[in-house]
């Protein structure tokens, strides 16, 4: 084995006299380390599946199996005890997140680690490695989205009745609410979530080797079958394909883009509106910017950021596209570069949907003078139509209305008597019963916006109309059983401890599973206990989420630690020997016996978690 190894360090390049580790250049340039070690537990999980199926065929041992689980679980431990970069098993001449885990593997535990990669290829397990870290993080994109969209559901609820103009061409168009705008966005971005809850990959190309597959007796199906994240239990049908197609990924990124694409438009609006010449909205101070020279500034940089950012996504949508273009269907080493784009449009998009929902959330609106730009004028055509007049002949009247106004200065249409009216409409419209004084309940925005009556229109009775179903849309991505309870909070009464709890529990942003022993637990013990100790405030949490108070926070909790069935016998034992059932675990947290359990769990084990590690397995046991 060493006289292999002298040659070149990789593993994976015996043939050659020696490897680009050798040559700075080479090793800088053919590495995807510095970007793909996000993968590192969807590595782990498509390895474990993998080893769970060359054990299931026959091919490595209950033993081998066993060793290559723990080795794995050791080594997510330590990644994550490291945050990850600090991992020192990431060594740059191994080029990616899979052999250096692999390496550290082999390292920990010799031969069976030696066995991992029997039947498999970087080729396939980068293809999978992908795919589930898509179906992971495509959860947390859409928790963000939503968030968005209550924020703009909450903005119709508080100022919704405010008047503000419609543009068309960016000129005044007609006058509508602010709840229809509000609604538009939503609209928008509703369907941007539903892009990503519509993708779906759950074919796994695990097994399908460099790109022939293998001779040796894989059970794909059950590889899939094993795989601990994401929903993949099918398989692919063509070793070739799903090792050299990156289709998933590039759809993701289109989802991607098109949420881009909207919040890129929603941040145009809302620049526009902000300025001295619309004066029609304000947004918080913390998102705007001063101006190094002139004192009075406060400019949209976020807004604007939001809006440039879309072009970097769409950079990334575009290079992945064409990084695909014209390559061979098998793997190429072009692929290696999808990475770089995919993380990088994710990462922009999230930033952004996150900063958006900041803003629409301190938004403040006001409506503009409405008086000039004859905003009523389709108003005014549709009241002649109440009275019989053909529309096109009430548009012609209405339009020669309109002229005789700007021609005489008149600002407003509401500013002419009906004798005005009817001298300048009957020669138009003859024939046609008068206009009568209940025109004027025509006119004016105010007016206007409270006639509209079609179903899904930008006046008040659209956006009012679609309140109850908009709680039920976002109620059923809720965690909670009454979920637009949580929204709302119509029935129960909380009292000021509990809307501060609730506050930052959304603030800080962990699902009350993942929560005991973080810093984001400590973050809102400290500001939002109101007199309860931690065990009381976890208490609380739990109480409030059974009422439907709690807003899904959507966040998917981190995969608990990995522990063999030994470890998990032993801390099985030691929850039930405190609690009775393990049912009951969410009695445990902040109690004095949690610390006891952790000790012995530790020193039973020899492993070294933390209460949070041990309270994670804990979760997963009791589910
Ligand atoms: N890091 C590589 C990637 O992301 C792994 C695949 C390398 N495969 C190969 N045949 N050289 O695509």
């Amino acid at each position: 084995m060493a006289n292999l190894m002298s040659s070149t360090q990789k593993p994976w390049e015996h043939a050659k006299s020696g490897g680009s580790e050798h040559d700075a250049l080479a090793a800088r340039f053919v590495e995807s380390l510095s970007y793909d070690t996000r993968l590192y537990k969807h590595d782990i999980a498509g390895s474990i599946a993998h080893a769970r199926m060359l054990q299931h065929v026959g091919l490595i041992s209950a033993d081998e199996l066993s060793a290559i689980e723990r080795g794995l679980g050791e080594i997510q431990n330590e990644i994550e005890a490291a945050q990850v970069t600090g991992w020192p098993g990431w060594r740059i001449e191994l080029e990616d997140v899979h052999m250096c885990i692999e390496a550290a593997l082999i390292e920990k535990i010799g031969d069976p680690g030696r066995k991992l990669h029997t039947g498999r290829s970087r080729n396939d397990q980068v293809a999978t490695d992908i795919q589930l870290w898509i179906e992971c993080e495509r959860c947390q994109i859409r928790s963000d989205i939503e968030r968005l969209i209550r924020a703009f559901i909450r903005l119709a609820i508080d100022q919704g009745d405010i008047v503000i103009p419609s543009y068309t061409h960016l000129q005044r168009a007609q006058p509508i609410v602010v709840g229809g705008e509000a609604g538009a966005w939503k609209e928008a971005f509703e369907r941007c979530r539903c892009r990503f809850e519509n993708l779906s990959f759950d074919y796994s190309p695990l097994g399908s080797g460099a790109i022939a597959g293998s001779s040796l007796p894989l059970d794909r199906e059950f590889a899939a079958k094993q795989m601990r994240i994401g929903i993949m239990d099918l398989v692919t049908d063509n070793s070739i394909e799903s090792t050299a197609s990156r289709d998933n990924v590039l759809d993701f990124a289109y989802a991607l883009s098109m949420t881009s694409m909207w919040l890129s438009r929603w941040a145009e609006q809302w620049i526009i509106y902000m300025t001295a010449e619309f004066g029609t909205l304000s947004i918080g101070d913390a998102f705007t910017t001063g101006s190094s020279m002139m004192p009075q500034k406060r400019n949209p940089d976020m807004l604007e950021l939001i809006r440039g950012r879309c072009g970097n996504v769409y950079g990334h949508l575009v290079a992945l596209l064409t990084i695909c273009k014209g390559i061979t269907i098998g793997y190429n080493r072009d692929l290696q570069e999808d990475k770089r784009h995919v993380f990088a449009a994710y990462d922009t998009v999230r930033d952004c949907l996150q900063m958006a929902t900041a803003i629409v959330k301190s938004a403040k609106f006001k409506s503009p003078d409405m008086s000039r730009g004859f905003m009523d004028a389709t108003s005014l055509a549709e009241y002649l139509v109440t009275k019989g007049v053909p529309f096109r002949t009430a548009h012609q009247v209405v339009g020669s209305l309109v002229r005789h106004c700007i021609e005489n200065n008149i600002t407003q249409l509401s500013d002419l008597s009906v004798d005005q009216m009817n001298r300048l409409a009957t020669p138009l419209a003859a024939g046609s019963p008068p206009i009568d004084k209940i025109v004027y309940d025509w006119l004016g925005a105010e007016n206007v916006v409270k006639r509209y009556q079609t179903y899904g229109n930008a006046g008040l009775s659209g956006y009012r109309q679609q309140l109850d179903e908009w709680k039920k849309r976002l109620g059923g991505h809720d965690e909670s059983p009454a979920p637009e309870k949580s929204l709302f909070g119509e029935d129960l009464k909380l009292d000021d401890h509990d809307a501060a709890l609730i506050a930052a529990y959304e603030q800080a942003g962990r699902t009350l599973d993942d929560l005991p022993y973080t810093d984001e637990f400590e973050a809102i013990y400290k500001s939002a206990a109101g007199g309860r100790d931690r065990s009381a405030v976890f208490h609380r949490l739990h109480n409030l989420r059974k009422a439907g108070k709690l807003p899904k926070l959507g966040r998917t909790a981190q995969a608990a630690p990995l522990v063999t069935d030994e470890q998990q016998t032993i801390l099985i034992e030691l929850v039930t020997g405190a609690i009775g059932k393990l049912s009951l675990r969410d009695q445990l947290p902040f109690t004095d016996q949690f610390p006891a359990i952790v000790d012995a769990f530790n020193a039973r084990t020899g492993l070294q978690f933390s209460p949070y590690q041990v309270w994670r397995v804990v979760a997963k046991l009791a589910k």
